[in-house]
């Protein structure tokens, strides 16, 4: 469990931005009377799609959001506050007013057109084969205003107040005043947790549940297709236990019953600690990092550092898997093209096993996955306590620019929050 007043006193004694540290949740309940009362309407969109919602059927509302015309750095995020709603296309998706986002490292990389050959094939609408505008934005916590007629789950209603993912393949993201997302990208949000808190669990949470569980089958079978969890008693080795994806794998694991060590920079072991692993080390330290070898060989080395594939081949301790967020990927496919690209893909795949499969370990990439399962895993970790966020700095959506600089300036310590 946390210690927030802990954490609160080890950040600000280290000199980082806090502006909201980790707090130990009182169980406020947020939704407003109004909310729970909204009255629920049908109607149609211009799209034809069948809705329920409180808004006007044809809307004449005109909303904020930062945009990108093109591929750039910081200075191409334009700010519009005439832009029109973003529809309801599918019966399966839901309309959300969004209340606070994040900004993420792939939010960074997107801007400067990271993965667009890929991307904009799957980004890109039949009849649609622009890519810009573009409204970056991967999670938020927000309201449910409108969904369609196909979204069954009793558990959204209209006027809940949920949490939810853009998937990467949408153009319109959540840094706006509304995103339309599928409903399996959305859940109420945990009355545990402030907007701000909500807002920067999943996307970074969902990465961590899907290393571990998906690509890194912590959990066998059942941990990778339900809510299980799993793990107890192996011993996974988190690399950058102090950013967004690292705090959340490490109270996650902690949450199994896993052994954790982590690394991250010395002005940040002790907060790391504060999270629970049970043994940090300052990745500086040569002489603390020869130590990690006294506790190989790990079920999972995971790399929340951004250190890549051909990392694992010159670590000095044995490993099972490597599972690696910073791939190449994306960024093969945006150099060579799709073909030649995944042949790429394939042969950087192969080069690094073959080094880390003389020492026997494996070395996987591995992704955000927007499972509703992993969710709902999430969500249940919340409530139990178990998953706090922790906020790096916080920004009024006016000056989302600066969180973009917060965030290239690199050393977080957690997330980057955007309130709308
Ligand atoms: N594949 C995917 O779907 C996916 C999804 C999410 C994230 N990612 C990637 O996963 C990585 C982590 O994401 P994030 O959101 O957690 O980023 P983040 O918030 O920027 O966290 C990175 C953390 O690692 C620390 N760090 C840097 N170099 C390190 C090293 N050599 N050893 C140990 N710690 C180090 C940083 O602090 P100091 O520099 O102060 O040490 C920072 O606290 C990023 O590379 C991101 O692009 C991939």
């Amino acid at each position: 469990m946390l210690e927030i007043s802990t954490q609160k006193d080890v950040m600000q004694a280290a000199g980082v931005i806090v502006l909201r540290p980790v707090r130990r949740c009182a169980l406020l309940p947020r939704l407003s009377q109004a909310n729970r009362q909204l009255s629920v309407s049908t109607g149609a969109t211009t799209t034809d799609v069948p809705v329920v919602t409180p808004l006007p059927a044809k809307s004449s509302l005109k909303m904020r959001a930062w945009q990108l015309h093109c591929y750039g750095d910081i200075d191409e995020l334009q700010f519009t506050d005439k832009l029109k709603l973003p529809q309801i296309r599918n019966s399966h998706e839901c309309l959300v007013r969004v209340r606070a986002t994040t900004v993420n490292p792939i939010d960074l990389a997107m801007l400067r057109g990271y993965g667009s050959t890929l991307l904009s094939m799957l980004r890109c609408r039949p009849g649609e084969d622009i890519e810009f505008p573009m409204t970056l934005g991967r999670e938020f916590c927000g309201e449910l205003v409108q969904k369609g007629m196909g979204v069954d789950n009793a558990e959204l209603q209209l006027g809940t107040r949920v949490w939810g993912v853009v998937p990467v393949s949408q153009t319109s993201g959540a840094h706006a005043d509304f995103v339309v997302v599928p409903a399996s990208c959305l859940a109420p949000a945990p009355v545990e947790l402030d907007d701000s808190e909500a807002a920067s669990v999943l996307y970074a949470g969902l990465t961590a549940w899907s290393g571990l569980y998906l690509t890194g089958g912590l959990g066998g079978v059942c941990g990778a297709t339900t809510t299980s969890g799993g793990g107890a008693n192996k011993r996974v080795l988190v690399l950058g236990g102090s950013g967004g994806v690292g705090t959340l794998a490490i109270q996650i694991l902690k949450s199994q019953g896993v052994q954790v060590l982590a690394t991250c920079s010395e002005d940040a072991v002790e907060m790391v600690r504060c999270l629970g692993a049970d043994h940090v080390v300052d990745y500086y330290n040569p002489v603390a990092m020869e130590e990690l070898c006294n506790y190989a060989p790990y079920d999972i080395v995971l790399d929340c550092a951004g250190q890549g594939g051909q990392h694992a081949g010159d670590l000095k301790y044995d490993f099972r898997q490597y599972i690696t967020f910073s791939s190449p990927l994306l960024a093969n496919i945006d150099k060579q093209g799709l073909g030649l690209g995944a042949l790429k893909n394939v042969s950087d795949l192969l080069q690094t096993n073959v080094k880390a499969a003389q020492r026997g370990g494996l070395v996987k990439w591995g992704y955000f996955y927007p499972a509703a399962h992993g969710i709902k895993f999430l969500q249940r970790l919340v409530e139990r306590r178990k998953l706090m966020p922790l906020i790096d700095s916080t920004f009024e959506f006016g000056a989302l620019p600066k969180a973009y600089e917060r965030l290239k300036g690199g050393h977080l310590r957690g997330k980057t929050v955007v309130k709308l």
